[in-house]
C-alpha cells in the first residue's frame, strides 16, 4: 500500500524525535557550555549559514522560523531584536532544546509544536520567515512553500535552505548504494529518500525549486558545497566504513571547490512575496 502523507510524516517526526539535528557536536553537561560547543561546531562547518541568514535583518522584524532544531540559528535571530520572534518544528524534542537553549541567553521566542504544512497562523503574519535544511524532509514540499507565501505579508522575505539534487553527496550516496550494489537504475530521488537522514528527504534542481517559488515576485538561488559535499568534520555516521574513511583522506577539496561550486547539496533560496 502506498504510504500516505500523515504516515510519512509521522515517520519523519519520530526520526528527528530521537536526536535532533547536530546533537552530536554538543558536549558536555552544564547547559551553556552544551549549547555553546553546538554553535561553535556548527558555525565552523557552515560558515555559510550567517552569510547567509544575515540574522541581523531580523531587527524590529516579525519573524518566523520553521523548523528550529537545536536552535542555534533561532539564537542569532533572537540576539538580533525582531518586534516578535516564533519557531517552530514538528518535534517536542526540538521545542524542548530552544526553550533551553533561550533560557540559558534570557531571551524571548513564541516556540510551539506545528507543521510546516499547516502554519496556525493567519495570512500576512510575518516580515521574514526563515528555514534552513526543514522544508525537504516534509512530505509535501510545495505545500509548506505555499504556506511561507500565505504567512508573509506582501515585499516580506524569505531565505530557506533545501537540498539541491545535482550535489556531491548525492553523488557518492549513488555510488555506494546504487552503483557499488549493482543496481544502476536506481534514481538520485531514491537514493535521498532512503540513504540521507529522515525517511522521504528530497532533493531538487534549480529548474524544480524555480518552479516551487513560482508564487514570490522575486527569487535568487545558488547550490552552496558544505561540509558534506567535502567529506568535512564528523560527516557520513551513518556511512561508516573502510571506504569512506579512504575518501575522507583523498577526496580532491580543491578540485571541487575550483570546478564543481555549483554542486552542492545545499540549495540558498532568498525569495519575495
Ligand atoms: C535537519 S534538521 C534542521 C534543524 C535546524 N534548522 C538546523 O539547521 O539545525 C530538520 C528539522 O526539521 C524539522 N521538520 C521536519 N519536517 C517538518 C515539518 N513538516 N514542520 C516543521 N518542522 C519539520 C525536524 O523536526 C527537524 O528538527
Amino acid at each position: 500500500m502506498p504510504e500516505t502523507n500523515e504516515t510519512l510524516k509521522g515517520e519523519v517526526r519520530a526520526f528527528w524525535d530521537k536526536s535532533s539535528c547536530g546533537e552530536i557536536y554538543a558536549q558536555g553537561e552544564e547547559p551553556r557550555s552544551y549549547y555553546e560547543s553546538h554553535a561553535r561546531t556548527r558555525y565552523a562547518l557552515e560558515p555559510v549559514i550567517p552569510l547567509f541568514a544575515r540574522f541581523g535583518e531580523a531587527r524590529d522584524k516579525d519573524v518566523l522560523e520553521i523548523g528550529v532544531g537545536m536552535g542555534a540559528d533561532h539564537i542569532e535571530l533572537a540576539k538580533a531584536g525582531p518586534r516578535g520572534l516564533t519557531g517552530v518544528d514538528l518535534t517536542p524534542r526540538a521545542i524542548e532544546h530552544v526553550t533551553r537553549r533561550l533560557q540559558v541567553y534570557g531571551l524571548n521566542s513564541r516556540l510551539q509544536v506545528a507543521d510546516a504544512e499547516h502554519l496556525p497562523f493567519a495570512d500576512e503574519s510575518f516580515d521574514f520567515v526563515y528555514s534552513w535544511g526543514v522544508l525537504h524532509h516534509s512530505p509535501d514540499t510545495p505545500q509548506a512553500i505555499r504556506e511561507v507565501w500565505r504567512i508573509l505579508r506582501p515585499g516580506g522575505k524569505t531565505r530557506v535552505m533545501i537540498y539541491h539534487k545535482y550535489s556531491l553527496v548525492g553523488y557518492m550516496l549513488w555510488l555506494r548504494y546504487a552503483l557499488m550494489r549493482g543496481r544502476p537504475g536506481r534514481s538520485l530521488a531514491e537514493i535521498y529518500a532512503q540513504h540521507l537522514e529522515s525517511p522521504g528527504t528530497k532533493a531538487y534542481s534549480m529548474a524544480e525549486a524555480r518552479r516551487m517559488f513560482g508564487q514570490f515576485s522575486q527569487v535568487e538561488m545558488r547550490a552552496e558545497l558544505g561540509f558534506g559535499d567535502l567529506l568535512e568534520g564528523g560527516v557520513g555516521q551513518r556511512h561508516r566504513g573502510p571506504l569512506l574513511s579512504l575518501a575522507k583522506r583523498l577526496w580532491p577539496r580543491w578540485f571541487f571547490k575550483r570546478f564543481m561550486k555549483g554542486h552542492g547539496l545545499g540549495l540558498l533560496v532568498e525569495a519575495v512575496k
